[in-house]
Parts: structure tokens; C-alpha cells; sequence
């Protein structure tokens, strides 16, 4: 397993890491979408065992049953893996009642939501814990000083945000300079060929201001393995199948000219489709890691092909001709002098 610096921070993540967003029966978002749970702890010893040395939840997958079962499973491993959790949404979201200061980036629901993952993973401490989406509605300076307050008292290692707009992540880091508090070290955000668009904005100011980057949905949920094809359902039990407007997203012309490329690239490297797409985005120097989905043992063995496969500049070349992005204004203004 090869080891990357998680930006300018002391961390070391494993190139590819462990989403666990399938682990714990879900009621919500993820129902019907994740794995057994003997099936999830298999996946969880095999990530572990391929040298993965980073997991990824959330308070609110499957209602903190993920948190839950990441805790147990981790005994005896805790040394061996960097726990990252995020907080933002009201649990069981869409399900049940939630109050003012059952979700956001208030001091409030940081503190409490932090506490309340601790429990849940049956361990004292966080190396990461990040913000799951911006929330505009509080200050910065209030999330700040609530998060530094969390590492300064051993609660959380390190401190990350998801789902950021450009000028929200380098406001958040101006209110850490400004009130020296602890800063953001990461950014986890959606990324694959299919979607690039957080190479506009995002990708940029984590270049220019050295934070890492998680990645996650790879494989554009499933798309970017080849398992729904042009004009026929895709397979039944399918995230795809069951998140019609994901599919929906990619049933164009570029999303299917996305798909031929990413297969043409594999037979040519002999190897398969989740390969391809995961080793393009381990090409590109921004990415830290990729948080691998995996439902089963079998798609996390296909996943972790990725590591082995070498592209070339012609099969760069071909992926990144196809999946292109329209430069919209200002970008592709700038680009007629400056390339964005
Ligand atoms: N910060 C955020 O807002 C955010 C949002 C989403 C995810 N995440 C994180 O990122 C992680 C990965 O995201 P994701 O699950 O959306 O990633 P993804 O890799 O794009 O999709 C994973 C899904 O694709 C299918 N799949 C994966 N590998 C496969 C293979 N080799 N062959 C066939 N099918 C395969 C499985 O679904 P089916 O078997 O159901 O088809 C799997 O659940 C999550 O676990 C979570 O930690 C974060």
C-alpha cells in the first residue's frame, strides 16, 4: 500500500481507504443499500489487511449503526487505523423530527455531536473529524473555535471539512490565522471522471493552501464499473437501481462517452472498469485517498486493482478527453490565457 501526506499536516493516509457508509442497516438514504453485517466485517478485516489504514464514517450512516460497528470492529486494531467521522446532519434525517440544534455547525451540535460519535465508537478519542457540508447560517469563527476547543482537549486529532464551497474553505482558514485556532487539514469532496467539477474551485485553493483530500463517490456510485450500461436497468439491489437520479445524472452522451473511454483504457491494461476510474483519480497529485464503497468482499478486491494499474499518457490522455469539463465563466475565460 502506498502512503500519502494528508496536505501539509503530519498524517499518512493509505492511497486508497475505507468508506463506511455501506456498513449498519440503514432506514434512511441507505436503505436496502448496505451490506449484511458479517459481510461488512469481512469487507472491514480485508481493507484492514490490504494496508488501508484509514476509515471514514459518519453519525449519521445508517442512523450511527456504522459508528457502532466501526467501534467494535476496530478493538484490537486501533493502532493500526486513522478513525475519521464527520457531523453536520440531523439523524435519521428525513425520518424523524429534528430540532434547531440537532444538526449544523453550531458550538452546540459540534460539542454534542462529537461526544455522542465517542460513545458510539466506544473510544475516546477521533484522529479526524470533519464538518460534513458548510453551514452558512453559523459564524466560522463560532465552528472554529468550537473545533479547536475539541482538539485541545484530546477529543479530535486533526480537524477536516466535506462538501465546502472555494470561498467558505479559504474563509474558514482566515478565521483560523486571524484567531489562531486549530485549521481545517482536509477537504472531503465528490470526485471522478464522471464528476469533476470540484476541479473549478475546490481542487485549486486545497493546491494553494496545502490541504488534502479525501475523495469520495469514485466511482460515481457505482456507474464508473461498468454495471449499468446504455438503454437496459441496471442490476436490481444496485445502488444505481435504487437512486434513480444518480443514473440519471450520467445517462447522457458524456456520461456514456465517459463510460467507453474507462473500458477501453481496461482492456487495454487488462483489467476492470473500478480499476481504471480509481487509478485516474490516483494520478492526479491533489488526491491524498480514495474512500473505497465497498458492499462486498468482491468489489473491494476489484477496488483494489487500482493500486497495481499503471496509465499511461495515452490512456490519460483518452479519460481526460472524454470526461472534459465545460469551463463556464469565469474559468474559461481565464483559461484563454491562464490553463485552469
Ligand atoms: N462527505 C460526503 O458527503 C460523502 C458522501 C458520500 C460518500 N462519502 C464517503 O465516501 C465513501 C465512498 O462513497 P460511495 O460509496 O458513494 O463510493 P462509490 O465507490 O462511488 O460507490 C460505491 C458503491 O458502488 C458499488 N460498487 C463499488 N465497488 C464496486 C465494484 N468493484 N463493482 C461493482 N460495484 C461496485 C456498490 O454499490 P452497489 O453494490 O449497491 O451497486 C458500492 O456501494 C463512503 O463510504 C463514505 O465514507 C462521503
Amino acid at each position: 500500500m502506498e502512503f500519502r501526506p494528508l496536505g501539509r499536516s503530519g498524517l499518512r493516509v493509505s492511497a486508497l481507504s475505507l468508506g463506511a457508509m455501506t456498513f449498519g442497516d440503514s432506514t434512511t438514504f441507505m436503505k436496502g443499500l448496505t451490506s449484511p453485517d458479517d459481510e461488512a466485517r469481512r469487507v472491514f478485516d480485508r481493507a484492514v489487511d490490504a494496508g488501508m489504514n484509514l476509515v471514514d464514517t459518519a453519525d449519521v450512516y445508517s442512523e450511527g449503526r456504522s459508528e457502532e460497528l466501526t467501534g467494535q470492529w476496530l478493538k484490537g486494531k486501533r493502532d493500526r487505523v486513522l478513525l475519521a467521522t464527520k457531523c453536520r446532519f440531523p439523524i435519521g434525517f428525513g425520518t424523524r423530527h429534528a430540532g434547531p440544534h440537532d444538526q449544523g455547525l453550531s458550538r452546540k451540535h459540534i460539542i454534542e455531536a462529537c461526544e455522542a460519535s465517542l460513545r458510539r465508537l466506544g473510544t475516546d478519542r477521533v484522529d479526524l473529524y470533519q464538518m460534513h457540508m458548510q453551514d452558512g447560517s453559523v459564524p466560522i469563527d463560532e465552528t472554529l473555535r468550537a473545533l479547536d476547543d475539541l482538539v485541545t482537549q484530546g477529543k479530535a486529532l486533526y480537524v477536516g471539512c466535506s462538501n465546502y464551497t472555494g470561498y467558505r474553505l479559504v474563509e474558514s482558514l482566515w478565521s483560523a490565522d486571524r484567531n489562531r485556532t486549530h485549521k481545517y487539514i482536509s477537504v472531503q469532496l465528490q470526485w471522478s471522471l464522471a464528476v469533476r467539477e470540484a476541479e473549478l474551485e475546490v481542487l485549486p485553493a486545497c493546491r494553494a493552501f496545502g490541504l488534502g483530500t479525501l475523495v469520495w463517490s469514485g466511482l460515481a456510485r457505482g456507474f464508473l464499473t461498468g454495471k449499468a450500461q446504455r438503454g437496459q436497468s441496471p442490476p436490481p439491489g444496485s445502488r444505481l437501481a435504487a437512486w434513480r437520479d444518480s443514473l440519471r445524472a450520467f445517462d447522457n452522451d458524456r456520461g456514456w462517452g465517459i463510460l467507453s473511454a474507462v473500458e477501453e483504457v481496461a482492456r487495454r491494461r487488462e483489467t476492470t472498469a473500478s480499476a481504471v476510474a480509481l487509478a485516474w483519480l490516483l494520478a492526479r497529485p491533489e488526491c491524498s485517498s480514495v474512500l473505497v464503497g465497498a458492499r462486498t468482499v468482491e468489489q473491494l478486491e476489484d477496488n483494489l486493482k487500482a493500486l497495481d494499474v499503471k496509465l499511461t499518457e495515452e490512456d490519460l490522455k483518452r479519460l481526460n478527453d472524454a470526461s472534459k469539463l465545460e469551463l463556464v465563466y469565469p474559468y474559461g475565460f481565464i483559461n484563454l490565457r491562464e490553463p485552469w
